[in-house]
């Protein structure tokens, strides 16, 4: 069976409409849980590859899925760069915030590689334990949302710590958007020479910035980042996900040059088709739809379906799987989707 999911972002024919999703491997499945258990915490089950090569296969082997995503997190670059991060049971990620230049400078990229190598021994374990026809996904988080995370300090609604602190001070955040640029380049290109086949940038953030502010902080740094890693892997596609982007995902595409984009729940159908006219659309399924399931579930593939009819499109939801989707409405899914 041919990769799906690599031909249709590579433009080839595809006999069916590909479809993975977002957080696709985590705490809705039972089996994820109990080895999350086993391996104590979080850090400890995404830098043990063979606890991650497992997690990256669960939903793999439940599900006729046409890519798998590594399992990691977008929060091991600043991690491996010597950024204190706990994960805290559910309440997400807690870090150290970087408040000067001096807490900046006190992080070493010399060691992101060495902290960062089990992640590409996962990959590379998981690339010989795929079925053929699986698509392999690398990723990484864009350099606003990590530098955003790094400056708040945890997750929010508004980033505004994070925003406030790039106000004051342009040049600190200017360095930290140009470290994150180069380790990001580097650890995904890691990724690739270790067999991941297709990377996405997940800028999860983005939607929280006003014009000029996505313009320097997510257009600029990602247009970098995509650069620097064409100059070594040309051909490996780069599928962006600017979420909340709402009218600045065409300007995203166009400037940035990513191979496709993701896009997010509050998308509309009009601009997907047009977005679909310039690069394969990927998404943009709701999260809720998928935990709710029968004919709710039914309809929102439906719309999807129709409304995508012939145009490069990939399934996918619009923002992640969440804890309490039943496991058999991924099931229904694939099944309505190839009906
Ligand atoms: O299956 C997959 O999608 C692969 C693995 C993956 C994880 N995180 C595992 C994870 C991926 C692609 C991510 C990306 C990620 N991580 C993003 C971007 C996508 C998005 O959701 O917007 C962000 C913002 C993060 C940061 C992060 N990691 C947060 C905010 C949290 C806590 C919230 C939550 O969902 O628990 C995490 C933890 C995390 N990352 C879990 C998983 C499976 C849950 C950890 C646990 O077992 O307790």
């Amino acid at each position: 069976m041919a990769k799906t999911y690599l031909n249709r972002l590579t433009g080839q024919p595809t006999d069916r409409t590909p479809a993975w999703l977002m957080r696709q491997a985590g705490r809705y499945l039972p089996e994820y849980r109990a080895l999350r258990a086993e391996a104590g915490g979080f850090w400890d089950l995404v830098y043990n590859p063979a606890f991650a090569t497992e997690v990256t296969l669960q939903p793999i082997r439940r599900f006729d899925l046409d890519a798998a995503i590594i399992f990691a997190d977008i929060l091991v670059v600043p991690h491996a760069l010597g950024q204190e991060i706990v994960f805290t049971k559910g309440e997400g990620p807690s870090l150290t915030p970087l408040r000067s230049f001096d807490d900046l400078k006190a992080l070493n990229p010399a060691k992101l590689m060495h902290k960062a190598a089990p992640v590409c021994e996962t990959v590379a374990k998981v690339k010989a334990g795929l079925p053929d026809h699986v698509t392999l996904i690398g990723f990484a988080g864009a350099p606003w949302t990590v530098a955003a995370y790094m400056l708040e300090g945890h997750g929010s609604k508004d980033f505004l710590e994070a925003k406030t602190v790039a106000y004051q001070n342009p040049d600190m955040m200017a360095a930290l958007i140009d470290m994150l640029v180069s380790a990001t380049a580097t650890y995904v290109l890691a990724q690739i020479k270790a067999g991941a086949e297709v990377i996405q940038i997940f800028d999860s953030w983005a939607g929280v910035l006003n014009e000029q502010d996505f313009k320097n902080w997510v257009i600029k740094p990602t247009r970098q980042l995509v650069k620097l890693i064409r100059e070594q892997a040309p051909d490996v596609p780069i599928v962006g996900f600017p979420r909340g982007a709402g009218t600045y995902y065409q300007d995203y595409v166009e400037a940035t040059k990513v191979t496709a984009v993701q896009v997010d729940t509050t998308m509309a159908m009009s601009h997907a088709q047009k977005l679909a006219g310039i690069v394969p659309v990927q998404g943009w399924m709701d999260p809720a739809a998928l935990v709710t399931g029968g004919a709710t579930l039914d309809k929102a593939v439906d719309q999807l379906k129709e409304g995508m009819n012939g145009l490069p499109w990939i399934f996918n939801l619009g923002h992640g799987v969440v804890p309490q989707t039943p496991p058999e409405h991924v099931e229904q899914l694939l099944t309505r989707l190839r009906a």
